[in-house]
Order: structure tokens, then sequence, then C-alpha cells
């Protein structure tokens, strides 16, 4: 039987963390340091420069979880790139990033847009590349540079997001790595969560930046989390109990605790980096992966269930063993 099994981890946050009240005065908002941390968790985010685009991210964080795997770039066989805001229309972010890795063996490179669950949805796409046999060394990666999709004047979404890249490789095995995967989208919920619009040449046309209904996000967030754990678990013949550790979508450190509740585990098997990173979309659950795994929390064997949801609307999670 083959498997797919995280055999590297890397991530990459660009420039310095900028805290809360730092941000209200670059941006002249109208918030304050005390409502965000309450509402949500969030004290730092990096935010990109100039210039730089979610393939720079993700190749960083593509160098480090490489060097974590022992791999070279040439023997990655299949890229997948998770991410909503693409360095340009076409070619895609993994193409860029195959040329920015310098991996020259032709293996296919494509992004998936699945917005908050990107990553969710992306590994497990590439696990059935891999259990299929097909492909045996896959980069999956979640980048985004949320900053530049943000309305700067809307103080409900824009100090909720951060910059930010993750990546994991993930290879054929014998042994077992990701025992259950699950995904969902329901697109009459679109309306919630979306960037109606989009910049074509410096233009813009419609709305080009993220709208969001906070509450009805939150309240559908929080449901469709502990349902789509218990799917995995349930095909995996676990119970929440068997968990070493939960790596939700950072979002609101108040999704995070309520759904480390419904499921019955204690806050502290949660991941939890949504403080120092904010909400960065697609990467945020390798994010979190790759600082716990650093920091020496995570540890091969442990059992992981990573979930995330998002835009679309669209949700997913992942049980294995690390
Ligand atoms: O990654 C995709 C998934 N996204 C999410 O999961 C986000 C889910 N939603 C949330 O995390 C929360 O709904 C928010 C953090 C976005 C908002 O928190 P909330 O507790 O639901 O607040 P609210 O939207 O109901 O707003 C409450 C008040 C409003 O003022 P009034 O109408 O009561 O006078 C807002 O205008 O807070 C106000 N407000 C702010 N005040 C200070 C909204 N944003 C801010 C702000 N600073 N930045």
């Amino acid at each position: 039987m083959i498997y797919s099994r995280i055999t590297g981890t890397g991530s990459y946050l660009p420039g310095p963390a900028i805290d809360n009240a730092s941000l209200i005065a670059a941006r002249g908002l109208d918030s304050s340091d005390e409502w965000i941390v309450e509402r949500t968790g969030i004290r730092t985010r990096h935010l990109v420069g100039e210039g730089v685009t979610g393939s720079d991210l993700a190749a960083e964080a593509c160098r480090r979880a490489l060097a974590a795997s022992g791999r070279a770039a040439d023997d990655v066989d299949l890229i997948i790139v998770a991410t909503s805001t693409p360095d340009y229309v076409f070619p895609s972010t993994a193409a860029l990033l195959q040329d920015k890795l310098g991996i020259r063996n032709g293996a296919p490179a494509f992004d998936l847009q699945a917005v908050c669950s990107g990553f969710a949805y992306a590994l497990a796409v590439a696990d059935k590349f891999i259990r299929s046999g097909s492909h045996k060394c896959a980069l999956v990666v979640g980048s985004e540079v949320f900053s530049r999709i943000l309305d700067w004047n809307d103080r409900g979404t824009c100090v909720l997001f951060g910059d930010g890249a993750g990546a994991v490789v993930l290879e054929a095995s014998e042994t077992a790595g990701i025992l259950a995967t699950a995904l969902h989208a329901d697109g009459r919920h679109q309306g919630i969560l979306s960037v109606p619009g989009h910049v074509s040449g410096g233009v813009a046309i419609g709305d080009p930046f993220l709208r969001m209904d906070g509450p009805a996000v939150f309240k559908f967030a929080v449901r469709v989390l502990a349902d789509v754990a218990d799917e995995v678990l349930v095909a995996a013949g676990m119970k929440a109990a068997d968990i070493d550790w939960l790596i939700p979508h950072q979002a609101n450190v108040r999704i995070l605790q309520s759904t480390a509740k419904k499921l019955g585990l204690p806050i502290e098997k949660c991941i939890v980096t949504v403080e120092r990173h904010g909400n960065t979309s697609a990467a945020s659950i390798p994010l979190a992966l790759d600082e716990a795994v650093r920091a020496g929390k995570i540890v091969p064997g442990q059992r992981l269930l990573l979930e995330g949801v998002g835009g679309g609307f669209t949700w997913g999670a992942a049980l294995l063993v690390f």
C-alpha cells in the first residue's frame, strides 16, 4: 500500500512583525489594539514590501522544506501552490515557483484556488496523486499576499490579514502518513466572503478588494470545522482524544477556541499562531505546522488534524501521522 507522508516543512514570513498600534498609526485607522486583540487574538502580522510576490515567499518556504526533507529541487515531481493572490492571472504561481527553485525536470506545476481552505485542498490532491503511484515527491505550498487585496479603509477586514508562505514535501511512503482527507464546498455562501472585482493592467474592474460579513463567516466556520473534523476522524476510525495536535486555519483565536471545545480538546492541543501572523489564508496551516515542528512541539509519529475553511465557501481537513 502506498501512503503519502510529510518529510519536511518550511515557511517564510516577510519583513518585521507589525504590531496593531503601528498598523493603526501607519494606516490612520479608527481602531485600537484592545479591539483587535479582544475580538481576534491578533497582535502582529507580516506584510510584503513593494515588488515582493507570492512566488517569492513560496520559494523561500520551499527551500526550507526541501532542506528539512533532505531532498534536492530536482527530486520534486509535482508542485501544487494554494493561493488566492497569484502573481499573475497566468502563468501560475506554481510555474513561477518551479523556475525560481531551478526545477528543470518538467514536473507538473499548478495553482489551486480554495481561499483559506487552499492548503487542505492541495494536500488532499497531492495525496491522491501520490497514492495513485503516478508521483513520488510533491511540494505542497500555501502562499499569500493578502495585503494586496485589502481595502485599507475597511477596519473590519484590513486588521485581520497578513502575508506569508508555508510548504511541505510530501513523499510516497510504505508507512502511514496521511490517513484520511475530506473536502467540501457550498457556492450558495459565496456572498459572505469574496473579492467581487479585480485589477487588470493597474485598472480596477468592479470592486477589487476583500469583502466579508465577519459574523456570518464566524458562525459558518465554527460549524463546518467541527463537522469536517468529525468526518476525517470517523474515516480513520479514530476519536478526537487520539489527536496529538489540532492545526486549524488561523483566522481568529475565538474560532480556534470554539473548534477545540466542540471537539472536546483542550486548547493546549491546538497550534495557535494567529496572534503573531494574522490570517494568512492558504498559508496559515503550513506556517503553523512548520513553526510547531521547528519549535520541537510536533515530533515524528504524532497524529495531526489539519483543517481549513474559506471563501466559496470551501472547507476541508486532513488527518495524518507526522
Ligand atoms: O479566513 C476566512 C475566514 N475568516 C474568518 O474566519 C473571520 C470570521 N469573523 C471574525 O473573525 C469576526 O467576525 C471579526 C473579527 C471579523 C469581527 O468581530 P465581531 O465580533 O464579529 O464584530 P462585528 O463585525 O460584529 O463588529 C462589532 C463592532 C462594529 O461596531 P458597531 O456596529 O457595533 O458600532 C464594527 O464596526 O466592531 C466594529 N469594528 C471595529 N472596531 C474597532 C469592526 N472592526 C473594527 C476594528 N476596530 N478594526
